[in-house]
């Protein structure tokens, strides 16, 4: 250690030492993600438009950054000058990696571990300067600094819609403005290849273009196109751009080229690739297809000729190959692909998937890059070194962090946002799934089950952004921000402060940079809402506003009622919705908020067993189990299906026990479940339920169930009821999840 940098670090320690980490007024500082030593200190530093530094101390790039930053945000010029300058610098050893500090004082003086760290210091200076009045100013502070994960990802899907060069670099902005330092881009899927290919032309000339999109949510039926070509890709020379300036953010790209699966866009342009070898068109229609790569020599070829390419425009270590949802059912039949799996000793069609993806990885080995793969590259056997990417759940993550592979956290539960992120009806059109900012705010990467020498295999972890339903950048925009900026706390945060905290910083002082830089951040998370809980008799609706002093105007239709009831309601009033008398009474109530945007209509059919315990003795999957009183909280799950609202069962048989506050007569049961056979959800086989209040059980079953509402006759006087659904133990050859476990989704057990 040089003197000049062991003077340092004794300063850095001793600054350790004086500062209580865990500082109590941390929702003081602006800056997110949130630093883990923000110290406040007496008095301000006021700036004129006018810093000197001295240059000659300064990483070139880092300065042009820096320059650049402040001149857009803060329209401030940076100016070349001799002796130490106004911005100091100083260089660490010996500090956690990308460790930065700053400390603002009648100068700002940084100390740094690495150009990144400095990279990252200066992305905290730029939101600590403040204007008030024309005057600008830093509140006096002292800052250390050094993030959680080394993976702090965010993946774009450009298949499904295009987004163009200057999109995309904003995109890296405002990643870089959050300390993101992984750009994962999904550049191939099924309905468009979009990476230009030297070797391959017709990739992009056909693969990049679709003649038809689907209008509206895939189960909308019947299926409507809008019969419009779409399309676009990205030169190799617009691709060395992108690196190039997502270098210059310390963001690293890692490409992704699907495979074997999601190859449609590349076999509609070169058809002899896949087992059939008959051409078919690029999709304009979601989901998962049945046509993939064959297995064959000449396929390998060909995707390695790909890869040759791909490798040397990413400068970064990983190259990710897909490896998600890649149905078996032609290679099942396809002479080749069974003579491989004969040749090479292989069992069946998931230790070929897994004997693909093992030669892919040495191929990229060769060239010294590694292999990123979805979850589903641990079925058949995981190929000797290949990181993966956990998307179903944390399930597979913890596996492959077992085995002693790396892992990348990205469950849908917490990561997914194509989902929607907000319950009110002005939300656009998303895929499905709800994923509100909180529940991005509370994930946490590494799981409990995961030891400590295990955990760290956790590399950390990445939000998705499936564009399917997400047709340009401003709705892109909406449904990044502000939830990218609650993960980057997820990743950054060696301790995270509390979500109100967090929430407070982000209302009072990001959401204006936001604007500022024009982003079309969502508003969901501020919205009025209206909790419902379950109440002795019946359930209760609270209204929820950040504006303490709202009021709501309810109005309240029922179907026994002439007359139309209208109440005013404040802020954390309840209205109760009691369980009827006699019949099933459906009602409708109409919410306004004086102060804030919110009109909400909520229908409710008040029934038997409205607000009573269910207990799940099949537990739902807790991705698709947003709250304790769903399946009898007098709301029907909505079609196209809004994530929250419905309880998903990942389970072939599923038992529940219900039970009334007293005995009661039941005419019947009206169950609702969900069908979207192309996301894997099917409708039951069987439905039993069981009298438990009597000594002789009474059964009722029914089968063939062909409809989405299923009525079952009960007429008896009952208390405790057990209800058991069973479905298909796998989905049977020649539909969509063929072989896999379906997947049940029931709203509303309404009793009549
Ligand atoms: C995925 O969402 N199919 C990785
Ligand atoms: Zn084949």
């Amino acid at each position: 250690m040089n003197c000049h940098i062991q003077k340092a670090f004794i300063l850095v320690l001793f600054l350790f030492s004086f500062f209580d980490c865990k500082s109590q007024k941390r929702e003081e500082c602006q800056i997110l993600p949130t630093p883990v030593v923000y110290k406040r200190v007496k008095g301000n530093l006021y700036l004129s438009n006018l810093l000197g530094v001295n240059k000659k101390y300064w990483p070139k790039g880092t300065l042009n950054q820096m320059e650049s930053m402040f001149n857009i945000f803060h329209d401030i010029q940076i100016k070349d000058t001799t002796g130490k300058g106004f911005i100091r610098l100083r260089k660490l050893q010996n500090v956690p990696k990308d460790f930065y500090s700053i400390s603002v004082s009648d100068y700002i003086f940084i100390s740094y571990s690495n150009d990144k760290s400095l990279y990252y210091a200066i992305q905290s200076l730029v939101q600590l300067i403040k204007t008030e009045d024309e005057i600008k100013y830093i509140p006096k502070a002292f800052i250390q600094d050094y993030p959680k994960f080394e993976w702090r990802g965010l993946h774009l899907d450009v298949s499904r819609h295009f987004f163009s060069v200057e999109e995309i670099k904003k995109y890296l902005d405002l990643m870089a403005m959050y300390k993101f330092n992984t750009f994962h881009w999904h550049l191939t899927d099924d309905q468009g290849w979009r990476i230009e290919i030297k070797a391959y032309p017709k990739l992009t000339k056909t693969g990049a273009f679709r003649d038809s999109t689907l209008i509206g949510h895939y189960s909308k039926t019947p299926q409507q196109f809008d019969k419009k070509r779409y399309g676009g890709f990205y030169t190799q020379e617009q691709v060395k751009d992108i690196v190039a300036y997502a270098k210059e953010r310390y963001i690293d790209i890692v490409p992704e080229i699907e495979m074997p699966g999601h190859s449609r866009a590349a076999l509609a342009a070169y058809p002899e690739f896949s087992c059939s070898e008959i051409r078919q068109e690029v999709p304009g229609l979601w989901g998962v297809f049945e046509d993939i790569y064959c297995t064959k020599e000449e396929s390998f070829q060909f995707i390695t000729n790909i890869l040759e390419e791909v490798v040397d425009l990413f400068p970064g270590k990983y190259i990710h190959i897909g490896g998600d949802e890649a149905p078996k059912s032609k290679w099942e039949t396809c002479k080749k692909c069974q003579n491989v799996i004969r040749d090479n000793g292989l069992s069946n069609e998931h230790e070929l998937q897994s004997y693909f993806i093992t030669r892919i990885e040495k191929f990229l080995d060769k060239k010294g890059k590694k292999l990123i793969g979805w979850d589903e590259i641990l079925e058949g056997g995981l190929s000797p070194n290949a990181t993966v990417m956990s998307w179903r759940g944390f399930k597979g993550g913890i596996a492959a962090a077992r085995k002693g592979h790396y892992v990348v956290m990205t469950p849908g539960s917490h990561c997914y946002f194509d989902h929607y992120q907000g319950k009110s009806n002005e939300e656009p059109l998303a895929i499905g799934g709800y994923t509100p900012l909180k529940k991005v705010y509370e994930f946490n990467p590494i799981p409990d089950e995961l030891n400590a020498a295990q955990a760290n295999y956790i590399l950390g972890g990445q939000a998705n952004l499936w564009t399917e339903y997400i047709k340009d950048f401003k709705q892109l925009e909406y449904m990044a921000y502000p939830r990218a900026i609650a993960l980057s706390q997820v990743l950054w945060c060696n301790e995270k402060p509390p979500y109100d905290d967090f929430s407070k910083v982000l209302y009072d002082s990001h959401y204006k940079k936001l604007s500022f830089l024009d982003v079309n951040y969502a508003k969901s998370s501020q919205r009025a809402s209206i909790i419902s809980q379950i109440h002795k008799k019946g359930i209760s609706l609270k209204l929820n506003s950040p504006d303490s002093s709202d009021i709501f105007y309810a109005t309240i239709q029922s179907d026994i009622l002439d007359q139309v009831i209208k109440l005013n309601l404040r802020v954390g009033e309840e209205l109760i919705i009691k369980r009827p008398e006699k019949h099933v009474i459906e009602t409708k109530i109409k919410f306004e908020s004086k102060n804030t945007s919110l009109t909400s209509e909520m229908n409710f059919t008040k029934h038997h067993a409205l607000g009573v315990q269910v207990n799940y003795l099949t537990k739902p999957n807790p991705q698709y189990n947003y709250a304790t009183n769903l399946l009898v909280d007098g709301q029907n799950g909505a079609r196209p299906w809004r994530g929250h609202q419905w309880i998903g069962f990942d389970t072939s048989s599923i038992v529940m026990e219900i039970t009334l506050p007293e005995k009661k007569k039941i005419k019947a049961l009206e169950f609702s479940f969900l069908e979207s056979q192309g996301s894997w959800i099917y409708l039951p086989q069987e439905i039993q339920v069981i009298n438990i209040s009597k000594r002789k059980k009474n059964i009722r079953s029914l089968r063939n169930i062909n409809q989405e509402h299923t009525r079952l006759k009960i007429k008896r006087r009952i208390k405790k009821l057990r209800i058991q659904i069973n479905t298909f133990s796998k989905i049977p050859k020649g539909l969509p999840g063929a072989g896999h476990t379906p997947w049940t989704f029931l709203d509303e057990i309404v009793f009549h």
